[in-house]
């Protein structure tokens, strides 16, 4: 008999990902913005947590993890391909980020993304006391909402989308659209980064099911629907006082000299993914160091790309762009032992983020299109010193809050490179006046405060 809560998470990952390795099976940290936002949320309030362990095969039994209980949900070789890199990463993460890369459409995906699905609404019922609040997150589990509701009309639900939601015209294009905003239209509240995608989806609901709505709230049959902006944020604390620790600052020192204490060092630090603009900010870093305006080793460029989704082709095309693109660059401005750019395919600890965010000038976040972004809210948290400058795509949902960052348009290759220059070359008081009004915003916009308004809006719903 599972372990029953009254309070449910479920998400297509757990907070840890069982990884197979030479030596044997070890648990590492789940990647991506959503772990690192709902892991604090979910140790203090002890609830469970409903997800895929990583890997194929059956799923190990439930656990316990820093006061989380943990629910594996398992996948098969085929619910990989389908389900996870077909229709969530092939399909719906294009399609949702401005289609940036070509969506592709598959029957198969769509069927395989509705078993599992189900699955998953089988594990949450399974998990759920009676009258639980249960929270889906994100694209890959569109459906859960309404599967649930019609297996446990007990339960009150909430859906949060950590991607943005795309305009009508774009959603319109996805074959089953129907299907999927029933599914979300399952939930009680339908919570979104931004005020605009909120929108896009209360006018949806009008223009694909002719539902009816006032101001963000949508008659559904007998229920009314909520949506509305929550804006995700971190655990800036825990950063901030991370960040602050004697061995975080010495190992920043120890980077800035094994880059051979350039002047300027540009950080980027993403997962390697499209949507990223990782290709905008090397075309702007070449070509400043071709026009002279930058020379090496006086500026150096350090880039973690965490790999990422590795067997979806979009992603395997990126990696082979990206990495003829460090090495042209390198071939054409480094020299013996004096790299223009280091290139970090591998993930990391917070320990060493942490360093990294503090021994960068310059970090650059220029997706061309992203719900949040919380690496940028990370590094801001990490500047005790009030040091170091922000550039911010404005297509990145945190763009909206961070307004002191340096603001550029990613598409623009001349505005990133000009935006660039003007991080490198900003005095050090007007820097630290940007980090610290930043700074004072995340102090009053952490993780719980999301967490809380999202659930206490759930509660009155
Ligand atoms: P996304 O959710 O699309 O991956 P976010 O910027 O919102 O993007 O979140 C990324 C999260 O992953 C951040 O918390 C960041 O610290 C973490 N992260 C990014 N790169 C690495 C890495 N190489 N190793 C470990 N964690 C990483
Ligand atoms: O919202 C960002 C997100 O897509 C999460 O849903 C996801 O867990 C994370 O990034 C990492 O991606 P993946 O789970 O596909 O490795």
């Amino acid at each position: 008999m599972a372990k029953r809560s009254s309070f449910v998470v479920v998400a297509n990952r757990l907070p840890v990902d069982r990884v197979t390795t030479e030596a044997g099976q070890e648990w590492r940290p789940s990647p991506g913005g959503l772990v690192t936002a709902l892991h604090p949320v979910l140790a203090k309030q002890r609830g469970t947590w409903v997800g895929w362990a990583g890997g194929t095969g059956e799923a190990p039994e439930p656990f316990e993890l820093e006061g989380i209980h943990l629910h594996p949900v398992p996948l098969d070789a085929d619910d990989l391909e389908r389900y996870y890199e077909g229709q969530s990463n092939a399909t719906i993460w294009p399609l949702y980020h401005d289609a940036v890369e070509t969506p592709v459409y598959r029957r198969r995906w769509r069927e395989s993304y509705r078993e599992v699905n189900a699955r998953f609404a089988t594990a949450v019922d399974k998990v759920a006391e009676q009258g639980a609040t249960v929270w889906v997150q994100d694209y890959q589990l569109q459906l859960v909402p309404a599967m649930l509701r019609e297996r446990r009309p007990d339960l009150r639900i909430g859906f949060f989308l950590h991607i943005p939601f795309p305009p009508i015209e774009l959603f319109m294009q996805m074959p089953g659209r129907a299907e999927i905003l029933r599914g979300l239209l399952g939930a009680d509240l339908v919570g979104f980064q931004q005020r605009l995608a909120a929108q896009n989806f209360v006018r949806l609901a009008r223009h694909l099911l002719g539902l009816r709505y006032q101001g963000n709230t949508i008659k559904v049959d007998d229920r009314t629907v909520k949506a509305g902006a929550f804006p995700i944020s971190i655990d800036v604390e825990e950063m901030e006082k991370l960040a602050a620790t004697a061995s975080v600052q010495a190992r920043a020192k120890q980077i800035r000299a094994e880059l051979g204490d350039p002047e300027t060092v540009v950080l980027g630090v993403d997962r390697l993914d499209y949507t990223k603009g990782i290709e905008q900010r090397f075309k702007a870093f070449r070509e400043l160091l071709s026009e002279g305006r930058l020379s090496v080793p006086q500026a150096v460029m350090v880039q973690v790309a965490t790999p990422s989704r590795e067997r979806v082709e979009h992603y395997q095309t990126l990696r082979v762009r990206v990495e003829r693109e460090v090495g042209r660059i390198n071939g054409e401005f480094g020299r013996v032992g004096v790299p223009a750019v280091h290139y970090l395919h591998q993930s990391y600890s917070r320990t060493e983020l942490a360093a990294l965010y503090c021994a960068a000038d310059v970090m650059m976040v220029t997706p061309l299109r992203d719900g949040m972004n919380l690496v940028a809210k990370e590094y801001i948290a990490a500047r005790a010193d009030a040091g170091g400058a922000l550039v911010l795509s404005e297509f990145a949902g945190a763009a909206t809050e961070l307004r002191q960052a340096f603001l550029c348009n990613p598409y623009d290759p001349e505005a990133v490179k000009e935006t660039m220059l003007r991080a490198i070359t900003v005095a050090p008081s007007e820097a630290k006046r940007r980090i610290k009004v930043m700074q004072r915003h995340l102090r009053n916009h952490d993780v719980d405060r999301w967490a809380r308004s999202f659930l206490d809006e759930l509660g009155g719903a």
